[in-house]
């Protein structure tokens, strides 16, 4: 990761989140390396979809991206990007293509939002916007999928 600019607290589990997004890329490479079924680990993105993925777009696009206007470049870069990752995360055939998408669309966007999309709002978001953003924050995420796919040994 580049610099990382200090997260205004707000910002913080949001970031965290970026964290556990990066580590699905991760583990999915490492899956398709060690050849496992991409069946098995589409259960697992399914997952992570339905339990975590869809709060963090849900988040972002009421209470984070309307701090900037919804015709700033960046922002409808930003969604674009949430669509294209949301169909990818749908998509029910070719699934090793799709998971080789999915793992670098998901780290594109999250390093666009690290690097340069959440440094921009955050110099221009009033605290109401930010206390807004912290108010409405699901629970913390918590990965408790017990089929460890990116073990090599398992
Ligand atoms: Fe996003
Ligand atoms: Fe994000």
């Amino acid at each position: 990761m580049g610099k990382p600019i200090k997260r205004h607290p707000s910002l913080v589990q949001v970031s965290r989140e970026h964290h556990y997004g990066l580590l699905l890329s991760w583990k999915i490479r490492e899956g398709l390396k060690n050849n496992i079924a991409p069946e098995r680990i589409k259960r697992y993105t399914d997952w992570f979809y339905e339990k975590y993925q869809k709060a963090h777009f849900d988040i972002e696009e009421q209470f984070i991206y309307p701090i900037l206007s919804s015709d700033h470049p960046l922002i409808v870069q930003a969604i674009q990007e949430h669509r294209h990752i949301e169909a990818l995360f749908h998509q029910e055939d070719n699934l090793t293509d799709m998971l080789m998408a999915l793992e670098k669309a998901m780290e594109a966007h999250i390093r666009f939002e690290e690097r340069n999309l959440f440094n921009q709002i955050q110099e221009v978001a009033t605290p109401e916007q930010l206390q807004l953003i912290e108010d409405n924050h699901n629970q913390p995420f918590e990965d408790t999928w017990e089929d460890e796919f990116w073990v090599r040994s398992k």
